[in-house]
């Protein structure tokens, strides 16, 4: 099994293993209605949702060796977001989708780059044959801008119909 490190450092922030206790800091994100505006299915009100979410992202953790992950910031010791990639079905193959979430009060510091950077730099070295997508609301340019800063590119025939409408990819494909 590929196993990525149960702590990824970057510059200024620490991306790890998600525990049950950080359902709580992980609802003050996803219950923010300016982080699902453009998922509106994915806003989460309830700490009981969070910590099934939170058990679902542990599982892929153990299934798979690497998956979603908290992540801090090294500063403060504040969780201020999640970032990671996990399996998914794509094109009539496999990939690994990236996605990332953080706390508006951190918005344009770069973080969510830095992030999806870490990440793409450990499947470079750990998993380099396989397809990276983030699939991205076409509204949704801050994400397509951190998508395209990290090297990813517009990626049509990777498109498909998410719970909110059609997601375009962005793809690690040459
Ligand atoms: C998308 C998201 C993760 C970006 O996080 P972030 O830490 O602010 O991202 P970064 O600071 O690394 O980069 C954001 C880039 O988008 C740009 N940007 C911000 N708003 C923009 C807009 N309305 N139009 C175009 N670009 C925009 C910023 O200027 C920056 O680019 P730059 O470095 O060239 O100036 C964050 O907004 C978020 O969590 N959104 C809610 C959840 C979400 O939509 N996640 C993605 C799901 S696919």
């Amino acid at each position: 099994m590929t196993r990525q490190p149960d702590v990824l450092l970057t510059p200024r922030l620490s991306l790890r293993r998600p525990v049950p206790a950080d359902a709580a800091a992980v609802l003050r994100i996803l219950s923010d209605p300016a982080v699902a505006r453009h998922h509106p299915s994915e806003l989460v009100t309830e700490l009981d949702e969070v910590e099934a979410l939170v058990g679902r992202w542990r599982e892929h953790w153990e299934h798979h060796g690497f998956g979603n992950c908290c992540v801090v910031e090294e500063s403060t010791g504040l969780l201020v977001g999640n970032a990671g990639v996990r399996w998914t079905s794509t094109g009539g193959g496999r990939g690994l989708n990236l996605m990332y979430r953080f706390s508006p009060s951190t918005w344009g510091r770069g973080y969510a780059t830095e992030a999806a950077d870490g990440l793409l730099g450990w499947v470079r070295a750990s998993l380099p044959d396989e397809l990276v997508v983030a699939r991205i609301r076409p509204t949704n340019l801050s994400s397509q801008r951190v998508a395209t800063k990290v090297g990813l590119r517009r990626d049509p025939d990777h498109d498909a119909q998410g719970d909110d409408g059609v997601e375009w990819a962005f793809t690690n494909r040459t």
